[in-house]
């Protein structure tokens, strides 16, 4: 078992190309790679000069949606063999802001990360309970049923990321407690291991939501929980470097 640490900033629909490109090498001239991952995803029209940017380092460019098909008339959507040749190692996939704002469903998340692995790509796959169902006792139930439908007829693929990201944990600087992270982190875990067996133990878990410099180590502590998935924190090099640096503590 081997499960390197995963600091991945969502910077979600902030900064152009330009600024993308500046903050991306701001953070690599304040980062000595080392045992930690560190994984930037910015918006579509900004992937190309972030890759420029880090061309050389050890960061790594992920997206943070693709449609499900290679390509076709699908007005608006970006395809998986693109953001393959932008250099993109990982792609997000079923983020909550995706499934409650834009309608996404468990079908479709699955038919994305089986676009994603056509073309070498590595999901980032989140799941969430939100407040209502948290406070009604699913959360256990809710994140096992949306990992168990976006994982079905998939065999084990041990580049697989799991983010468990509890909706009412996102953008309100009440993060969950790290032993109810680490407790769901261990559920997910379990059902994978139903599902997959030893190839569980390989996949990595990230907790998000949000995640701050000081309230990282926390998380990181926790035995099924291999690193975060951050948004707000992600956004300054300051934060983001201070992140990697605790990450590698
Ligand atoms: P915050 O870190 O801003 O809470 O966002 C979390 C998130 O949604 C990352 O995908």
């Amino acid at each position: 078992m081997s499960r390197r640490v995963l600091v991945a900033g969502n910077w979600k629909m902030h900064k152009t190309a330009a600024e993308a490109a500046a903050l991306a090498g701001e953070i690599r001239s304040g980062w000595s790679a080392g045992a930690v991952e560190a994984l930037l995803c910015p918006p579509f029209p900004a992937l190309a000069a972030v890759a420029a940017a880090i061309a050389g380092s050890e960061l790594v460019l992920g997206a943070q949606n693709v449609h499900w098909e290679d390509a076709g008339a699908y007005t608006g959507e970006v395809a998986a063999p693109m953001l393959r040749e932008v250099g993109c190692r990982y792609c997000i996939a079923g983020h909550s802001e995706r499934r409650r704002l834009f309608g996404e469903d468990d079908a479709q998340v699955a038919r994305k990360l089986a676009a994603l692995w056509r073309h070498g790509i590595s999901p980032v796959l989140c799941v969430g309970e939100d407040l209502e169902q948290r406070r009604g006792g699913r959360t256990r139930q809710v994140v096992g049923e949306q990992l168990t439908a976006a994982l079905a007829g998939v065999v084990p693929r041990e580049d697989l990321v799991v983010a468990y990201e509890p909706v009412w944990a996102i953008g309100t600087g009440e993060p969950a407690g790290e032993t109810d992270a680490q407790a769901v982190a261990a559920h997910l875990r379990e059902r994978l291991q139903s599902l997959w067996g030893a190839a569980a133990g390989e996949v990595r878990i990230l907790y998000g939501g949000s995640v701050v410099p000081d309230n990282l180590r926390r998380f990181l502590s926790q035995p099924d929980v291999d690193g975060v998935l951050v948004g707000g924190a992600s956004l300054r090099a300051d934060s983001f470097l201070a992140l990697l640096r605790e990450a590698s503590l």
